[in-house]
């Protein structure tokens, strides 16, 4: 359900040979400098069953139903959707006749993508947002994030910022959903849960307009609190 077991995956106190070995991946990679490396790893171990992947759901997130249900105007251009895992949340794109391009920065998942959905009309692509190829810049009426900042520590993450931003058209919005983190919290992940402060920085220094600043429980088993956020670049 939703993000049950991306939190199975890294809750303390929940048992899971999961949440031991992801975890236990990635600090493993980041003790040798790589903050990245274990995503595809994690995919390659994982050997096509998605019950090793803590986040994969199998499913779109609930959080981005209700926010593309309520509250998101149809973009004018195609969606992006950014970290896309196994390809839920993009499907769900491309069966509300988005133009849907999905990246992932492990080559693994985006194989995976290609053989679970066969015929989708999704443009899935190996492609790692901090060196995205040029041809996706100011492209985009829908950019969506979903777990992906919260999946890297916070120096890295702050180099996401500019080009999530950066793949907007004018007029594009920009959705962020990921766990909250109190001001000046410690927290050993992964994940890093985020703070305001870092969210606000998308309208402080890349130009964006807050449109939506929600905290929503995500509805899992405990509950957990979610930042769903939605940015607007001005239109022109
Ligand atoms: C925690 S998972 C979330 C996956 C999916 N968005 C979800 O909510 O289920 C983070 C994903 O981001 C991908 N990722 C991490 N760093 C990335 C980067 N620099 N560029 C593109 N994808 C990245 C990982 O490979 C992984 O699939």
């Amino acid at each position: 359900m939703g993000f049950n077991r991306a939190s199975q995956a890294y809750n303390p106190g929940m048992d899971g040979k999961d949440r031991r070995s992801s975890q236990e991946l990635a600090r493993e990679f980041m003790a040798r400098g790589d903050s990245q490396g274990w995503f595809e790893e994690l995919y390659r171990q994982a050997e096509g069953d998605p019950s090793f992947v803590p986040w994969a759901d199998l499913q779109p997130s609930p959080l981005l139903l209700q926010l593309l249900d309520a509250h998101l105007p149809k973009p004018d251009g195609p969606a992006v959707v950014v970290g896309c895992g196994l390809g839920d949340d993009a499907e769900e794109l491309a069966r509300r006749g988005l133009s849907v391009t999905a990246f992932d920065l492990s080559e693994t998942a985006i194989n995976w993508c290609h053989e679970r959905w066969p015929d989708s009309p999704v443009d899935y692509r190996a492609a790692d947002l901090l060196h995205l190829p040029a041809e996706m810049h100011g492209r985009f009426g829908l950019v969506v994030e979903i777990n992906t900042l919260q999946a890297v520590p916070d120096a890295l993450r702050l180099r996401m910022f500019a080009p999530l931003a950066g793949m907007l058209a004018p007029g594009g919005r920009l959705v962020v959903i990921c766990r909250v983190r109190e001001e000046g919290e410690r927290i050993e992940g992964p994940p890093w849960a985020l703070c305001r402060s870092e969210l606000d920085m998308l309208t402080a220094d890349h130009g964006l307009e807050n449109e939506r600043f929600e905290l929503l429980s995500d509805g899992e088993d405990p509950p957990r609190v979610r930042y769903v956020t939605v940015f607007r670049r001005p239109p022109a």
